[in-house]
């Protein structure tokens, strides 16, 4: 049976962390955010851990941290852009989208926040990654939100009506 999780997914530069985080709070519920917890693991940076150990090592730590969502309930969690590919991703709760053309996120990121991304430093292959990732992200979501030109108020007050 699917818990009532909230998890939300998209593509790099969406703000998944940032409204989780402020959903987690207006709804008094746990947040789990899937970066930070590989990060505090190993206590690098996910760079870091892309370099040192490779992105099928991160992907491993992403599946694993899955099976633990799984068990959770009434979490609100944030994944990384490619978490969408763990096996059975259905069942960890109710899926969140938050859309955005690729010419936009890329906007939306400083040049600090893209060297902290090993799969967006090059904007050549990260647009690539992104049309390959988009249709999946449709697939995945229960809820898909339109977040371009929306400040986050105006994504939670949209989310809260919708959830
Ligand atoms: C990734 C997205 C990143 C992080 C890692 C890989 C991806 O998270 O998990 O760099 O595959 O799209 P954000 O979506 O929070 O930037």
């Amino acid at each position: 049976m699917r818990n009532e999780n909230i998890v939300f997914i998209g593509f790099m530069g969406s703000g998944k962390s940032s409204l989780a985080r402020a959903l987690s709070q207006k709804t008094n519920r746990v947040f789990l955010d899937s970066d930070s917890l590989i990060e505090m693991k190993f206590q690098k940076s996910i760079s870091e851990i892309f370099k040192i150990f490779g992105e099928e090592f991160f992907r491993k730590e992403e599946q694993k941290l899955a099976y633990l969502f799984s068990m959770t309930n009434k979490a609100i969690i944030s994944t990384g852009g490619g978490f969408i590919h763990v096996s059975d991703f259905k069942s960890l709760g109710f899926c969140i989208y938050l859309r955005a053309e690729f010419d936009f996120l890329n906007k939306q990121l400083s040049l600090e926040e893209k060297n902290k991304r090993p799969l967006f430093c090059n904007e050549f292959k990260a647009k690539k990654l992104y049309n390959k990732r988009i249709k999946d992200y449709e697939k995945k979501a229960d809820l898909i939100i339109d977040i371009e030109n929306k400040n986050i108020e105006e994504l939670l007050e949209e989310i809260t009506k919708r959830i």
